[in-house]
């Protein structure tokens, strides 16, 4: 499969936040990737439902939406409600993931989970059959535009071996720090799903920015 691209609304302008959607509904861009922090799991407050109801208004594409939340089970149905497709929450983040999947996918949504810069594939064995995608932070979670860490390359390629040896169907997404400099390196490792979302916003021609992402 050709990969997608999900562009971050992070680093969109949330004063003219319609015109932002426009583009990436008009561009090459296949997900809305939307961030949604609570100043606890991670060190940063983003945004939350009335923003993510008036996105779903706008957007023509599927929302990607990633919890960085502590206890995500409290909002799985408010988030259904709000418009969310996908929905990944952290591995670290969950006590009970199995059952934390399962009600993600008991309302029709994409069940993701997305693994921190230091927890290891492997602790994914028992659950990668049950999971749509796996979302890996190429950064600490908690902003945009940080710089990429290296190792996720290997991540990647162990967590495709996985899911082969498995037979599972989940998707692998990367999220940070993703560029022109390590796109091929990702697709080559088996990248699905790419998040970029400064390299987007800052760029002078986001829509050719996205169908450069698309290309490579
Ligand atoms: C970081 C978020 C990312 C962020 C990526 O915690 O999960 O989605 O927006 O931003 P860039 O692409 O600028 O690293
Ligand atoms: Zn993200």
């Amino acid at each position: 499969m050709a990969h997608l691209v999900s562009p971050s609304l992070l680093s969109a302008d949330f004063g003219n936040l319609q015109r932002d959607i426009e583009m990436i509904n008009t561009s090459e861009a296949d997900w809305f990737h939307l961030d949604i922090m609570d100043g606890m799991f991670v060190p940063n407050i983003s945004f939350g439902f009335p923003v993510i109801k008036h996105i779903k208004k706008h957007a023509k594409k599927p929302l990607d939406v990633h919890l960085m939340i502590v206890n995500p089970d409290r909002y799985i149905e408010d988030f259904y409600n709000a418009g969310a497709d996908i929905l990944t929450v952290h591995y670290e983040a969950c006590d009970h993931l199995h059952r934390t999947i399962q009600n993600i996918k008991s309302k029709g949504m994409k069940a993701g989970i997305s693994l921190n810069p230091h927890t290891p594939v492997h602790l994914l064995k028992d659950i990668i059959s049950d999971v749509d995608l796996v979302l890996i932070m190429s950064v600490n979670p908690g902003f945009g535009g940080q710089k990429f860490i290296p190792n996720s390359i290997e991540k990647i390629k162990e967590l495709k071996q996985l899911i082969i040896d498995k037979k599972s169907s989940a998707l692998i997404e990367v999220d940070g720090g993703v560029d022109n400099s390590n796109v091929k390196l990702l697709v080559n490792a088996g990248c699905d799903i790419l998040v970029a979302g400064s390299y987007i916003f800052k760029s002078e021609d986001q829509m050719e920015t996205i169908k450069e992402l698309k290309k490579n």
